[in-house]
């Protein structure tokens, strides 16, 4: 049998096309559980928590007084939720998804912290309740810019005057694109960020950026 060059060159496009469609279909889907996974399971990690309680927080915290009631959001596992715990009398952690929140409420069942499932931009507190608020790898989380800024003006809402807003989060990046395949990465420009803390009520906005992340300090003035 003959087979010209035409006929070698359609098979071989018709073998590429299955091949891409192949990728597309299986491998893909696969890929982006993998990578959504990954997020998880490193965000639950002993490295993760190790890191947290060793490097993050004493960066974050560092000349910060917590005073005695301290509100986190988006605590996920919660790789900062005990620390924070050990640092103020009174934790009160929000968490988007149930799953997360009630593994995280029977964790810290025999402490003081208090788990509440919850949305960041719809805070269920009275005004000027907390001490203090952080924040950390969540603001990036939240689904658009109109979001974040809903964020922000419920943290100044729920701060006391002179409470302390301390969020810790990553850059826009390829590596940081890849690992949110699957999950929300709406990251947070820093070079605007400053700009919108003080729209949203927020004041004495300083950033400081350390080993691929940056570190927001913010204050509610009155
Ligand atoms: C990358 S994880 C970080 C968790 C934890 N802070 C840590 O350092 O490992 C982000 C967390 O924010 C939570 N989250 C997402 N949207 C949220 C929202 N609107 N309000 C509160 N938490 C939210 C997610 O469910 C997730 O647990």
């Amino acid at each position: 049998m003959q087979i010209n060059l035409h006929q070698l060159s359609a098979a071989s496009a018709l073998c590429c096309n299955s091949l891409l469609v192949t990728i597309r279909w299986f491998t893909w889907p696969i890929l982006k559980r993998l990578m959504n996974s990954f997020e998880k399971w490193y965000c639950g990690s002993a490295l993760w928590r190790y890191l947290t309680r060793r490097q993050l927080l004493p960066w974050m915290l560092h000349g910060t007084v917590l005073g005695e009631h301290v509100l986190e959001l988006g605590a996920g596992a919660g790789p900062a939720t005990i620390e924070l715990a050990n640092r103020a009398p009174r934790i009160t952690s929000v968490e988007y998804e149930h799953h997360s929140a009630v593994k995280l409420h029977t964790r810290a069942m025999h402490s003081s912290v208090s788990v509440i499932q919850g949305d960041a931009g719809a805070l269920p507190f009275p005004d000027a309740t907390f001490s203090s608020a952080i924040a950390i790898l969540m603001l990036h989380h939240l689904k658009s810019s109109e979001l974040q800024n809903r964020a922000f003006s419920e943290i100044h809402r729920v701060l006391r005057p002179s409470g302390v807003f301390l969020a810790f989060d990553i850059p826009n990046g390829w590596i940081h694109r890849v690992a949110h395949i699957k999950s929300t990465f709406v990251p947070l420009d820093p070079a605007t960020a400053a700009r919108r803390l003080i729209a949203s009520g927020l004041s004495k906005v300083t950033l400081d950026s350390r080993s691929g992340g940056f570190l927001i300090r913010a204050m509610r003035a009155n």
